[in-house]
């Protein structure tokens, strides 16, 4: 994780190699579009520069971004944009950016969803996860929620033609015809517990909703929830994934045991190599 005193959302959400169209090396406006991104903390001054000088000059837009941006706000809400698993995927501020690490999660949760599946992403963000698997699965229907109407309206825009989208607190305001019928059930949800929000990193403490954080004590408050849920709206031998936190693997295993799931933690392969725990839960 990057020092929670810097900002730090170029890399490694949304950095990226050099292409054509960069500003030249040597260019003045560039370099003095660097030295403002460095002045006010930005740590990957140099891609942020190169994302931001992407923007169109007209009409003051990349200066009013650049603004945006030295004032603090997260580099992918003023971009509009971030990227999970090779797919551009609209961000809005108010909304939790994908993180590159949930590229895991998506390598377990692909494996487990057919072509025809029926998936359901609950605390979809976004919508980020469930746009990435529609687009390599070919699930039969696809439907995500979230308890922010903020999250909700993003995700519409990244599901538009790819499945549908409600406001639900964990399960209730799902529609309730995917009842037992869910094959594949997406729940990355909040899980740092509230007495370690104060050392996330500054991009996400400040320029997040603290609910896409807050997993309450143990920071498996509301995947408690949605474990305690799944049997109900997987089909038979359905599957439901979620991220963990290091360490969580145990009591997530025993969480899911206790809701009548049959359940194993993976430690998959994600972006730094560090590896992301991820919960695999079976309604037998
Ligand atoms: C860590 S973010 C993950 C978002 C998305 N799954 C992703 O990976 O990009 C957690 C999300 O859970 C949502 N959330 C928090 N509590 C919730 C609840 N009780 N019911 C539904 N969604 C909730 C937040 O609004 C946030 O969008």
């Amino acid at each position: 994780m990057s020092s929670p005193t810097s900002w730090s959302s170029a890399s490694p959400e949304t950095g990226r190699a050099a292409a054509a169209g960069d500003p030249p090396a040597g260019d003045p406006s560039a370099a003095d579009l660097v030295a403002r991104l460095r002045a006010a903390g930005c740590v990957f001054a140099e891609d942020e520069a190169r994302l931001l000088g992407e923007l169109p000059e007209a009409g003051g837009a990349r200066e009013a971004a650049v603004r945006r941006r030295v004032a603090g706000e997260r580099l992918e809400h003023v971009l509009g944009w971030a990227e999970l698993s090779g797919v551009r995927i609209a961000v809005t501020p108010g909304v939790f950016v994908p993180r590159r690490r949930t590229e895991a999660l998506v390598a377990v949760a692909r494996r487990l969803l057919a072509p025809g599946g029926v998936l359901l992403e609950v605390c979809c963000g976004s919508g980020a996860i469930a746009r990435v698997l529609a687009e390599l699965c070919g699930p039969a229907r696809v439907h995500a929620s979230d308890v922010d109407p903020r999250a909700v309206a993003c995700a519409e825009r990244n599901l538009a033609g790819w499945g549908d989208v409600s406001v639900a607190d964990v399960v209730d305001g799902v529609p309730t015809d995917l009842r037992g019928r869910v094959t594949l059930l997406v729940a990355n949800v909040p899980y740092v517990p509230t007495d370690e929000l104060d050392l996330l990193p500054r991009d996400a403490r400040d320029g997040e909703p603290r609910r896409t954080h807050d997993g309450g004590d143990d920071g498996l408050d509301v995947l408690r929830r949605v474990l305690a849920a799944a049997g109900e709206w997987l089909a038979p031998g359905g599957a439901t994934v979620s991220e963990l936190a290091p360490g969580q693997g145990a009591a997530a295993i025993a969480a899911a045991v206790h809701a009548g799931l049959a359940a194993h933690a993976v430690l998959a392969d994600d972006e730094d190599g560090a590896g992301t725990l991820v919960l695999v839960a079976r309604r037998p």
